[in-house]
């Protein structure tokens, strides 16, 4: 059992109960100190059936720390009390098409953040999951998106799991915080951006309750409409597009922006790939050196 430190936030809970139990019915928010995960966390509670468990009912949960946050491809996400914002939002989902899922999402939450109408939009999207921030020193990440789904009777769950750096770590926390699979050593020296460098004031709590409605709003348009509708949105702040880029299998090619299934468009010596697999890994490489990794101190 650890000892948990004061909470440093008030979270908005009725604030986001409010916006948001009419459009999900039986809506129930929980915040915890600690959790090994809030995507394992909801994941468990959403397997089932009749005989084990009655239904799942539609439930945010937020961790002030995980002690074994998870990431796309088996990586483990790292966070620090107070410095970064990690919640899970599961809820009953029937789309007819799952693909371009948590595109939507990284739409839905770079638009909430950096509306982009003051200037250029400043919070990219890197395909399938991630949201870099851009400034004077480069791209950085600043946030991840884990989209899992669990059946209960057949019914299927979605488990939108979010983890948005709001203060940066300094690179010593970086390190200290890095698993060796994490990251190569030229990557771990760039740490990652933090949402306060484009929003000074923000804390993790004010960054929830501002993300949250406009969020189920998207998943309950992508459930009627696909990812169709959103395709332009995300080309409008597709990172890698018309950059040279490296699939996990080695292949290079120039991304092309994404379809309207939200796949992602290569083109490759061998001809146009389309890339439908979050298990694909995708990085930038600088043009005349391949073998560097961009800015990315979680490559997806
Ligand atoms: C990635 O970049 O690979 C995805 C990172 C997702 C991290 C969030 S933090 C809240 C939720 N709980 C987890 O264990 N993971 C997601």
């Amino acid at each position: 059992m650890s000892a948990f430190l004061p909470s440093p936030l008030r979270w908005p809970a009725e604030a986001i109960w409010e916006a948001l139990a009419p459009v999900l019915p039986g809506f129930t928010v929980e915040v915890l100190p600690e959790i090994d995960s809030t995507n394992t966390e909801l994941m468990r509670r959403f397997r089932g059936s009749a005989s084990t468990r009655p239904r799942p009912e539609p439930l945010l949960l937020v961790a002030e720390q995980q002690t074994a946050g998870r990431g796309r491809l088996g990586r483990s996400w790292q966070s620090r009390r107070g410095d970064s914002l990690t919640f899970s939002l599961g809820l009953p989902l029937q789309p007819s098409d799952w693909s371009g899922l948590s595109l939507v999402v990284g739409i839905s939450v770079a638009e909430s953040l950096d509306p982009g109408n003051t200037g250029p939009a400043r919070i990219g999207l890197k395909w399938p999951n991630d949201l870099w921030l851009s400034g004077p020193s480069g791209d950085r990440k600043l946030a991840g998106i884990l989209v899992e789904t669990a059946s209960w009777e057949g019914i299927r769950f979605v488990v939108i799991g979010i983890g948005i750096n709001i203060r940066a770590l300094p690179l010593a926390a970086v390190s200290a915080l890095a698993t060796p699979s994490m990251a190569t050593p030229s990557v771990a020296a760039i740490p990652p951006g933090g949402l306060q460098e484009l929003l000074p004031s923000i804390d993790a709590a004010q960054t929830l309750l501002r993300i949250l409605p406009p969020l189920v709003q998207a998943v309950q348009a992508f459930e009627q409409f696909g990812f169709a509708p959103f395709q332009n949105r995300f080309a409008a702040r597709d990172v890698l597009s018309g950059r040279t880029i490296e699939l996990s299998d080695g292949t290079q090619g120039r991304a092309q922006g994404v379809g309207e299934n939200g796949a992602l468009l290569v083109h490759t010596a061998a001809g146009m790939k389309e890339i439908t697999s979050s298990e694909v890994s995708v990085r930038p490489v600088s043009e005349g050196d391949p073998a560097t990794v961009l800015k990315d101190p979680r490559p997806c």
